[in-house]
Parts: C-alpha cells; sequence; structure tokens
C-alpha cells in the first residue's frame, strides 16, 4: 500500500489525484490539504477518509470542522497545517497540487522529512530550484515530474536508462501555443479573460490556463526544466506542436530523439508520478495515428508572446530574477482576470518588474520571500498610478 499526502486536493492536479487513487485500491490517501474549497473538501474526505486535513483559512477550518464531526479526522489550518501535512509520518510521497510560491515551505518540509516529492507545484522550482535539488539529492528522495512536459522528459530519459542526463544534448520541451497561437499583438489588444481561459487542448486551472494564453507558462517550464534534469537553459528549445500530442522530447549526444506521445490528459503524467518506475494499466482514449495524419511543429512567436523572452531572460539571468517573473506574473494574473489589466500589459509588467529589481545570486527562502513581496509591491504600487 502506498500512501501520499496532497497538498491542492481540490484543484484540477488534485482532483484528478483522486481519480487515480480510486483506480488503484494500493494507493491510499492520508493526508489532503486546500485553500477554502470546504465542500469539496468535505466529500473528497467522506469518499477518501484522510486522517488529517488542513484548509489554509482558519475560517474554512472552523467550517470544514463542524460538517464533519461525526468523522475521525483532525483539521488544520494555515502555514503551520500546511507543513503538517507536508510531513505526515504516515505518508511516503507527497503530491505537491498547490499554486504559487506558497508550495515552498512544504515542499522544504517534506523533502527534509523523507518523502518522495510528485511535483505539479512548478513555482516552488522556478524561485528554489537551487535549494530544493541539492536538498532533495542531499536526502535521496525523488522529485518526480507531475508537468506533462517534464514528465514526457523523465519518461525519455528512463527508456534510455539515463536518470541523470549526462547524454542530453537537447531539450525539445513542445508547446500548444495556446488559444492565440498566429495572432498578432494588435489583435491580442482586446483579449478578455473569457477569450484566454478557453484552451484548446488542455483542461486546467485558471491561473496555469491564464499562463498558458500568454506563453508564461513555458517560461516557467524552461526554468522547470533546467533543474530538474540539470541542463543549461541554451539546452532548451521550446518547440510549438498545436496538436499537444508529443509532450516534449529529449535529443542525444548521438542525435537520436527520443519522445513520448499520448492523448492530452493529465492522469498519466500523475500516474506514472506516483507509481515510478512501474507502469499501470489506464482505460481512456488512445492516440490514433491515421486519425491525427499529421504532426505539425513551428517556432514559438517570442516576440508577440513576449512572456516567453522574458521566461528565458530570468532563465538565464538566475538568482532571483524567477521570482520576480513569477511573482510579477501571479498578481498581473490576478488584475486580468479581475478586468482591470488588459491581456497585453501582463507581460509588459513582468518585464518592467524585472528590469528595476537587482538580482541576488543565490538567494535564500527568506530573500526568495522577500523578492516576492517587494515584485508584489512594486506592481501595487504601479496600480495606484494606472
Ligand atoms: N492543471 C494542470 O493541468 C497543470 C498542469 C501542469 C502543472 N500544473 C501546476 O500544478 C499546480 C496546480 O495547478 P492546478 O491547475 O491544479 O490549480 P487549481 O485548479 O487552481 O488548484 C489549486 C489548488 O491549490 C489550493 N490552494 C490555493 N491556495 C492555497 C493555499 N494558500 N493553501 C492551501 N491550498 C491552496 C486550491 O484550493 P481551493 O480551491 O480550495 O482554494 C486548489 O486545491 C500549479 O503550480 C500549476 O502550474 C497544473
Amino acid at each position: 500500500m502506498k500512501k501520499i499526502a496532497i497538498l491542492g486536493s481540490t484543484g484540477s492536479i488534485g482532483t484528478q489525484t483522486l481519480e487515480i487513487v480510486r483506480n488503484n485500491p494500493d494507493l491510499q490517501v492520508v493526508a489532503l490539504a486546500a485553500g477554502s474549497n470546504v465542500g469539496r473538501m468535505e466529500e473528497q474526505i467522506r469518499e477518501f477518509h484522510p486522517l488529517v486535513v488542513c484548509m489554509w483559512a482558519e475560517k474554512a477550518a472552523a467550517d470544514l470542522r463542524s460538517r464533519v464531526s461525526d468523522m475521525d479526522v483532525r483539521i488544520l489550518s494555515g502555514m503551520e497545517g500546511l507543513l503538517e501535512i507536508a510531513v505526515f509520518p504516515q505518508s511516503q510521497v507527497l503530491v505537491t497540487a498547490i499554486v504559487g510560491m506558497i508550495g515552498i515551505r512544504p515542499t522544504i518540509a517534506a523533502i527534509e522529512a523523507g518523502k518522495d516529492i510528485a511535483l505539479a507545484n512548478k513555482e516552488t522550482l522556478v524561485t528554489a530550484g537551487h535549494i530544493i535539488m541539492p536538498l532533495a539529492e542531499k536526502h535521496k528522495v525523488a522529485i518526480l515530474p507531475v508537468d506533462s512536459e517534464h514528465s514526457a522528459i523523465f519518461q525519455a530519459l528512463n527508456v534510455n536508462g539515463e536518470g541523470g542526463g549526462q547524454s542530453i544534448e537537447k531539450i525539445l520541451l513542445t508547446a500548444s501555443g495556446g488559444p492565440f497561437r498566429g495572432r498578432t499583438r494588435q489583435q491580442l489588444r482586446h483579449i478578455r479573460p473569457e477569450d484566454a481561459l478557453k484552451h484548446p487542448n488542455w483542461s486546467m486551472g485558471r491561473k496555469v490556463t491564464i499562463d498558458s494564453s500568454t506563453l508564461v507558462n513555458k517560461g516557467l517550464e524552461v526554468m522547470e526544466a533546467k533543474w530538474l534534469f540539470g541542463v543549461d537553459v541554451d539546452q532548451i528549445q521550446v518547440v510549438v506542436h498545436p496538436q499537444s500530442i508529443i509532450h516534449s522530447a529529449v535529443q542525444f549526444m548521438d542525435g537520436a530523439i527520443i519522445a513520448q506521445l499520448g492523448v492530452p490528459d493529465m492522469k498519466l503524467p500523475i500516474q506514472y508520478a506516483l507509481f515510478y518506475p512501474d507502469r499501470r494499466p489506464m482505460g481512456g482514449k488512445r492516440v490514433d495515428l491515421f486519425e491525427l495524419g499529421q504532426l505539425t511543429f513551428e517556432k514559438p512567436d517570442m516576440d508577440t508572446f513576449r512572456g516567453l523572452a522574458f521566461g528565458y531572460q530570468a532563465a538565464r539571468t538566475g538568482g532571483s530574477m524567477p521570482t520576480v517573473y513569477n511573482a510579477a506574473n501571479e498578481i498581473a494574473v490576478k488584475f486580468f482576470l479581475n478586468g482591470v489589466l488588459p491581456f497585453l500589459e501582463i507581460t509588459e509588467l513582468i518585464g518592467e518588474a524585472m528590469a528595476q529589481h537587482r538580482t541576488i545570486k543565490e538567494p535564500t527562502i527568506e530573500e526568495i520571500l522577500e523578492t516576492e513581496k517587494l515584485t508584489h509591491e512594486y506592481i501595487l504600487k504601479k496600480k495606484k498610478i494606472w
């Protein structure tokens, strides 16, 4: 029986992780955490019987306590609660399916407690990869990628019997191009949140869906790949592949390319991470190459989608710059979703926040969190001027 804890169980990745638990009786959920969705958490408690649960907001935790007073479950709240879930003694694997930099501290605590990490929360690696990866090595825990692209790369490396990646020449990181592929900046001027929330191939949480439409998600993934696979930024090539069938590939030093293909469904990478190195059966749709006919590839348009260009810049600069990129984006996306920031301004704000930042080379966790705070303040101050 493999026992797991999930941070962000009520979200897109969290609920898909629970679908996998439902289909695999040798997986058991022992701990869950979420933000404020009390109704969904109550359903999850009644179905999966975790021993301990955390809701971020104390008010939500209090509401949940009274709803499940007939159940044998401990309800916690806040960062203390998240940390307790992360290190919960009975769990072996922590699925980090929370959104945002809030995932950093629990991930570090879980690694220090010897838990393997099934990592969806890319913000943690983007901003603190220089701390997380050596720490994981020190505590001999596995960081198992859940992001579909990184899972594809991980699978390609495993096919090659190549855990470390010494023989990688290039990583081919695929991108669907999002809903606005092929459009000009002029055509992007009046994009509304409801347009950007329509991803052509993937069904995801709101924030990551917006990030996919600006290609900021791909910028974050470049940084995630750099840390996960120990490659230089210049070895990572983003390839626009609108069908989202090739989830990414590795080109090895002899020129061979190994790719992973499949229908766009996050359950496969989640399941692969949970059972690694084994593969388990999974139902559902299969890729039919005859039906597809052709797979196409394009260079990304980084003049229109400046979010990717800034992502490469932040990745090359390193240090605290990826935190600025991520934090500026987080708050800009919130403003866009609230209807107070035009679509194109999301990436402009990221560029401005990066331009005013003086990089700290090897930031500590405190410096990373302080950089996040200062970046948020910088953008809030700008908003007052608008
Ligand atoms: N969705 C995908 O297909 C996909 C693919 C690759 C990578 N990822 C990455 O996976 C992560 C999660 O994405 P998602 O799309 O699943 O997001 P999502 O649907 O928005 O879900 C986010 C989850 O985090 C919880 N949460 C938010 N703030 C919290 C806090 N302060 N304390 C505790 N829990 C909190 C939410 O709880 P409430 O809803 O209860 O507030 C929810 O359970 C992100 O880093 C994303 O980039 C997602």
